[in-house]
């Protein structure tokens, strides 16, 4: 799979995605990423991609044309054209489905919003959806990208080695997961729940159930709630 990222701000992208998990399955080849700077489209002579609100207001919104030069540019040199996620809380807000539903997609582009926004006449004329991961706003869309990648990246085959492998987690139905120890099995007094150290694997797979009931239900009374009523999300 390939992601490309539309920012002004490549480096900060690749500082994150060459990292860890994602950095070692890239290295492999299991997936590609590439960021693109949207000043490289500017056509000013001092590279502005953005310019004050029509109507007046605060902030500065940037330009339609640099974003769609960016995403032509993008697209000539893939030979494709990827489906485009622009980051904004006034998206949808991104699930765990929608991840899996993505990263069976041969190739996706995320734009990066900044300033107070994006000349909507863009989004109209090349943008396919729109995410926000959560209802908070931050300053730019970087962040928000890279946790779209990471989630969606994380569940491309062969980016996470067996030991880290997903499949597991999705084992209690979209429950959160039950607690995790390791060595030691004392530590400052606290001791691991004794059927962990039973070697039972019935009686461990049934703690382990029970956990993640309990969880979801004091601590996400709506995903337990649908997960009573047999519901996916
Ligand atoms: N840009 C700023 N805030 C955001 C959010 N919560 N989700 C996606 N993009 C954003």
């Amino acid at each position: 799979m390939k992601i490309d990222i539309l920012t002004l701000f490549p480096d900060m992208c690749y500082a994150v995605l060459n990292e860890s998990i994602i950095g070692r399955a890239k290295k492999k080849g299991a997936i590609d990423f590439e960021c693109h700077n949207i000043r490289d489209y500017s056509l000013d002579r001092l590279r502005r991609v953005d310019d004050a609100p029509y109507g007046g207001g605060r902030g500065m919104i940037l330009q339609a044309q640099p974003i769609f030069d960016c995403f032509e540019a993008v697209c000539n040199k893939n030979g494709v054209r990827p489906h485009l996620i622009y980051m904004t809380p006034q998206g949808k807000v991104l699930t765990q489905k929608r991840a899996l539903e993505l990263s069976k997609m041969s190739h996706i582009a995320i734009l990066c919003g900044h300033y107070e926004g994006v000349d909507e006449r863009v989004i109209e004329e090349i943008v396919d959806e729109e995410i926000s991961i959560g209802d908070y706003v931050l300053t730019g869309g970087e962040l928000p990208a890279l946790v779209l990648a990471d989630a969606v990246a994380r569940l491309v085959p062969g980016v996470l080695s067996d030991s880290e492998c997903f499949e597991q987690e999705s084992h209690f139905e979209e429950l959160l997961e039950h607690p995790q120890y390791t060595r030691p099995a004392v530590w400052r007094g606290r001791e691991v729940p004794e059927v962990l150290l039973s070697g039972h694997h019935a009686k461990i797979e049934e703690w382990r159930r029970q956990q993640a009931l309990e969880r979801t239900k004091i601590r996400r009374p709506d995903l337990y709630e649908r997960h009573v009523k047999g519901e996916k999300e």
